[in-house]
């Protein structure tokens, strides 16, 4: 027997569908979102989230250093309704560089969304992406945009996504041509042909067919891409995959829609399968193993990512966690579990890019901003009556190094209190070197961040600093019974993190090899233990 709380909460999380779009930076993630608010109804206008011109400016970028880059640098969340369901998704930088935020992001994520250009296909920061999701097995869809241009041969693309990618594919639709003589797509599943066209090309046409033999087709498409559109359906329906819904729900099968974000073509076909297919809230595990459902009555979560000084206003810090099970409500007391302390809840917001409500209530799947007196840290877990804790999300091994130094040695303290902060909101990783001299070297998992660092070291904290880059590019941690320092010099450092424990710097893959050699006993792990 369900008590009514357990019965809302089955019914509020059935609604959740709370997911992240993967891509590379210029494969059309702003202008997919921007489209998906659109049918929400959660924008009005087209051209909001993010202006690239002077002058217009980013509804979802909030940092000065956005505005100034014309980026997305930190991760915001964005809900809407549709079709009776709550959308949530969160959005991950999408400039070349990127953080650990972004990888951590994706573990508050129950799905994917995977943007591929058409003619750039699988690139180096959707590799990364898309290994993050692997490892937690979510469902990935795939979304292959711009095909009002010319691109590549749509078979090369499904066969790089099981080469590179080790992921295989059912396309939901088919394009029919490409580029100029770009006609539509044939849709598989409801056997129905979605037109490109007007003068414009931006009218979308819904024309139901027998099967893509249809005779229909032949005349809107013409000779030449009927015979095409015949042959690659058979191959498809002889050598493709078949849909197996139980392989998309593990991440091994991922269903695959052509479409043009700009031109709107596509992308409200894309929604509603993916609102259907896409899972709602999951129960996730706690640090004892055992499966915390999402119906379950007492409040959970975790805080998944910090963020400073959203509201240039306020110098506040935002906690965004991610519910996991019961529901919350505004003003309600939980545990701070890390912290064994009692808290309220009293401010909480959800986010619509710019425009911060204050939430009242919110269920299993959404995310929550909390406001954040510095009692938080990544992978907190918040829970009410009992304790329940997610294991910490995991850290990511960093790959650029800078030694940091404060101009102006009377800001010292600003300096330490600015380093500790940012720090703490886990895009930067802090070292200390273990010689002589006591030197701070950071470390990060893309260059943007330093950026960011130096930017906010000054904004906010009035300090300004000097980075010089170090010649590093791998980190482990290493360990063992006894660490001698002096097979750690050549070509690398050894240096502790923030818990003390050591850390070795190399500058090449053969120092790392080499020091492994040196070092048959030790362990070399490439994350903190
Ligand atoms: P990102 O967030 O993934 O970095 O990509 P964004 O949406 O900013 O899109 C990158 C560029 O690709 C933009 O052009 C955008 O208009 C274009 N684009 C997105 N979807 C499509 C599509 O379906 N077809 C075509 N042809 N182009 C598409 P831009 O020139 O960089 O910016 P803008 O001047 O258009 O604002």
């Amino acid at each position: 027997m369900s008590t009514p709380l357990q019965k809302e909460l089955q019914t509020e999380a059935a609604k959740r569908r709370t997911f992240a779009i993967i891509s590379h930076p210029d494969a059309g993630k702003t202008t997919l979102t921007e489209k998906l608010l659109l049918f929400g109804g959660a924008i009005r206008l087209a051209g909001t989230v993010k202006g690239r011109k002077v002058g217009k400016y980013a509804t979802s970028d909030w940092m000065e250093i956005e505005k100034q880059r014309g980026i997305s640098v930190t991760s915001s969340v964005m809900q809407f309704d549709y079709l009776g369901h709550k959308v949530n998704i969160l959005d991950t930088p999408g400039h070349q560089d990127f953080s650990e935020d972004t990888y951590r992001t994706l573990t508050a994520a129950d799905s994917a969304v995977m943007l591929i250009d058409v003619a750039k296909g699988v690139e180096a920061q959707t590799i990364k992406l898309f290994q993050v999701c692997r490892m937690r097995g979510i469902p990935i869809f795939t979304f292959i945009n711009k095909l009002d241009r010319e691109g590549r041969d749509p078979f090369e693309l499904l066969e790089e996504l099981e080469q590179v990618l080790g992921i295989r594919s059912y396309p939901m639709n088919w394009p029919i041509g490409m580029g100029k003589r770009f006609c539509g797509v044939y849709d598989r599943q409801r056997t129905q042909l979605e037109l490109f066209q007007g003068d414009d090309h931006k009218q979308v046409a819904v024309r139901k067919v027998e099967g893509y033999e249809d005779q229909v087709i032949k005349e809107i498409a013409g000779e030449h891409l009927y015979e095409q559109l015949g042959q690659e359906m058979e191959l498809l329906d002889v050598a493709g995959d078949p849909f197996d819904y139980e392989k998309v729900m593990r991440g091994e099968l991922t269903p695959v829609f052509f479409g043009s974000a700009v031109n709107n073509f596509g992308v409200q076909t894309f929604l509603e399968n993916f609102l259907e297919l896409a899972p709602a809230p999951e129960p996730r595990k706690n640090s004892q193993g055992e499966m915390i459902e999402p119906t379950k009555e007492n409040f959970s979560g975790y805080v998944f990512k910090i963020q400073a000084n959203m509201n240039p206003a306020h110098r506040d810090r935002i906690a965004f966690l991610r519910i996991v099970s019961g529901k919350f409500q505004r003003g309600m007391s939980v545990k701070h579990v890390r912290a064994g302390k009692e808290i309220k809840l009293s401010q909480p917001q959800q986010f619509l890019a710019q425009d911060r409500d204050i939430v009242e209530e919110a269920y299993p799947g959404d995310i929550i901003g909390l406001f954040d007196p510095g009692i938080f840290r990544i992978g907190d877990s918040l829970s009410q009556k009992e304790e329940i804790v997610f294991d910490e999300l995991p850290t990511f091994s960093p790959e650029i190094f800078a030694k940091v130094t404060v101009k102006n040695a009377l800001k010292h303290k600003q300096y330490q209190k600015g380093i500790d902060q940012l720090t703490e909101e886990g895009t930067i990783q802090v070292f200390r070197t273990t010689g002589a001299f006591d030197d701070t070297i950071l470390g990060v998992v893309g260059q943007l961040q330093f950026e960011v660092f130096e930017h906010r070291m000054k904004a906010e904290y009035g300090v300004d600093i000097q980075l010089q880059r170090l010649g590093f590019q791998f980190a482990r941690w290493i360990i063992d019974e006894k660490i001698d320092p002096s097979r750690f010099r050549i070509n690398s450092q050894l240096v502790t993190d923030k818990k003390g424990n050591y850390v070795a710097l190399f500058e090449s893959e053969y120092a790392l090899r080499s020091a492994m050699e040196k070092n048959p006993t030790a362990q070399f792990l490439t994350n903190a233990p």
